[in-house]
């Protein structure tokens, strides 16, 4: 039984869940260091805690916030193609299972799944996701894994054949990653995976200013209390006393490097406290919080082989706002 793997880990450990490598990274560390930056950053996995999580699903709400509409539509209309290039008896990774509604259409359209792993940083969030899952597809085998996929994951899944396998990562989260970093992610996961095994990727596509910018700074203020609340979650994980008050929402593009870029402006000289480590901010400072990459499909394309793959397919919106894409391991 190629299953027998996983099963026997899920035997050994918590039935509910499994935890793994979130000992490598030391969050406090990474804040730390950011804030000792001469272009100071704050790590955006940091958004997410059950504040920065509801915030964001209002986010995929929002009008001006297309790539989550548009990926649901792409995804829902191009499901019995997506489905009809894949094999039968896959395991379904989900990096991130932020996104449950994507997983929905994904479950109802892909038949006979091995197994589903969804993988969150976020234990509370995955443990809820995965009980409803288990409850609405009694017949599903639901494996979470609670870790940072910032840091590398080792799923026992090597008694999987490598075609059997598929990795979902969806929401255009691959552009949150600096282009090395995008490039070092894909290998990590073709070395999960294996030659011949399956990432089905949303990519956010290069696009006119008028429609990109306020994606990432709504009329409703929903994006600038997102990017605020990282600071809000550093003083209460990590005993801050960031001024929210005292620091502004700022998203621009950079063309030259082809991505949205967000900071938090200092709106005045201030001095913050991290954990007994004091930082001067100087006003009109940016503190980097996000970048967004947006890519074109051809660009994505070179992407996706410096990672070790090959894509398969694309599928985008009439409008070309957003790609799906089914890239095989090479
Ligand atoms: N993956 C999302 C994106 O790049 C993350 C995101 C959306 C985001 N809006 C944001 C991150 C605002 C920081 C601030 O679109």
């Amino acid at each position: 039984m190629p299953d027998r793997c996983i099963q026997a880990h899920q035997a050994n450990s918590n039935p509910l869940y499994m935890d793994i490598g979130s000992q490598e990274n030391d969050p406090l560390k990474e804040v730390l260091d950011g804030m000792r930056q001469n272009r100071r950053f704050l790590p955006s996995k940091l958004f997410y805690d059950k504040v920065g999580s509801a915030l964001f699903d209002e986010i995929t709400t929002l009008d001006e916030y297309y790539l989550s509409r548009v990926e649901h539509s792409v995804l829902q209309n191009y499901l019995p193609q997506i489905a009809a290039v894949l094999p039968d008896n896959l395991v379904l990774i989900e990096y991130g299972s932020g996104s449950s509604l994507k997983t929905e259409i994904l479950l109802q359209g892909l038949h006979s799944l091995q197994a589903y792993v969804p993988i969150d940083i976020s234990r509370e969030h995955l443990i809820a996701v995965s009980e409803d899952i288990r409850m609405r597809y009694p017949n599903l085998n639901v494996l979470p894994v609670c870790a940072d996929y910032s840091s590398h994951i080792k799923l026992d899944l090597q008694h999987v054949d490598s075609s059997q396998m598929a990795v979902f990562f969806p929401g255009s989260t691959i552009g949150n990653f600096e282009k090395k970093d995008a490039v070092n992610f894909l290998t990590h996961i073709r070395g999960m995976i294996g030659s011949g095994g399956y990432l089905m990727i949303g990519v956010d596509l290069k696009k006119d200013l008028d429609i990109l910018l306020p994606a990432y700074n709504d009329a409703r203020g929903v994006t600038a209390a997102f990017n605020l609340n990282i600071m809000r979650h550093i003083n209460n994980r990590f005993s801050g006393n960031f001024d929210l008050s005292a620091y502004s929402h700022k998203a621009i593009y950079n063309d030259s490097k082809g991505r949205i870029e967000m900071y938090l402006i200092s709106a005045q000289d201030q001095v913050v406290t991290i954990s007994g480590f004091s930082f001067a901010v100087k006003k009109g400072e940016g503190i980097r919080t996000e970048y967004s990459h947006k890519y074109s499909i051809p660009e994505f394309g070179e992407l996706a082989n410096c990672g070790g793959f090959e894509v398969r397919q694309v599928w985008t919106d009439d409008d070309n706002l957003f790609s799906f894409q089914l890239l095989v391991a090479r």
